[in-house]
């Protein structure tokens, strides 16, 4: 089932949307915090959804640099409406069968007319500041999660070499450490943002006190091949 039905949704929604009171954007600003992790309000931004800026009164599914749609939000024909954003927030999986969008939905239809009534502003052309301005959203939740730059990691965090034999990961550092880790407890990443390792640079993270769990933290799939070795 694709799309089809959107005009129905719409309708649906529109329905409920009118019987519920208007929205109160405080409120909704409070509520649009469940949204933080997975969206940032900066254009341009993309976290594990895309960017939210600038997309009220826009097509769904059709934002450049994000990609990682679903086939159905990427072929949507509908466009970002306050009706639509009531029955989104209330089950995206409604609107869009096979949605990425994890989220419980708000069953509470005053408290989607809230959000709906945030969204308005937030999502206007150029208002991710406006709702900061207003004091609806501190800056950090607008704009995202920000890393440490993993650039300027310490010496104990620079790897230097990632040793694998048997069940083990032997994670050597430029503090001339070498740290053996169950191999089920070492997650490779990639982190190709600014804000990630420098090139030729990878960084261990997650080795804290009780720290048997880490991440080796590079820029490239190339260093992964340069870096891991097998050897016993
Ligand atoms: C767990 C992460 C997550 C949470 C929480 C989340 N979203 Fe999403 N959102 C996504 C992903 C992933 C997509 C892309 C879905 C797809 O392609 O099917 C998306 C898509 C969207 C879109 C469509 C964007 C476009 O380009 O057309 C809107 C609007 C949206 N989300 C709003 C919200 C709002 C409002 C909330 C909070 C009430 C929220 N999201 C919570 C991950 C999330």
């Amino acid at each position: 089932m694709r799309l089809a039905s959107s005009s129905l949704v719409a309708f649906l929604a529109a329905v409920s949307l009118a019987q519920a009171a208007d929205g109160d954007t405080k409120r909704g600003a409070q509520l649009y915090r469940s949204c933080v992790a997975c969206h940032s309000l900066e254009p341009g931004v993309h976290l594990s959804g895309p960017s939210l800026a600038g997309l009220w009164d826009r097509p769904a599914g059709k934002t450049t640099g994000f990609a990682r749609y679903s086939k159905g939000l990427k072929s949507a024909d509908f466009t970002w409406t306050a009706e639509m954003l009531f029955a989104w927030v209330a089950d995206p999986q409604v609107v869009v069968p096979d949605t990425y969008m994890s989220f419980r939905g708000i069953e509470d239809e005053q408290q989607r007319a809230d959000i709906v009534a945030f969204l308005k502003l937030a999502m206007a052309p150029e208002r991710d500041k406006r709702v900061v301005e207003q004091g609806l959203l501190p800056a950090a939740f607008a704009r995202g999660p920000r890393s440490r730059p993993l650039a300027s990691a310490p010496d104990q965090a620079r790897v230097t070499a990632v040793r694998h034999c048997g069940d083990s990961y032997f994670i050597s550092t430029a503090d001339g450490a070498t740290t053996p880790f169950w191999e089920m407890n070492v997650r490779l990443k990639l982190d190709t943002r600014a804000t990630g390792p420098a090139p030729g640079k990878p960084v261990v993270t997650g080795a804290g006190m009780q720290g048997d769990r880490v991440s080796v933290i590079f820029a490239s799939v190339e260093e992964i091949k340069r870096f891991v070795e097998e050897e016993c």
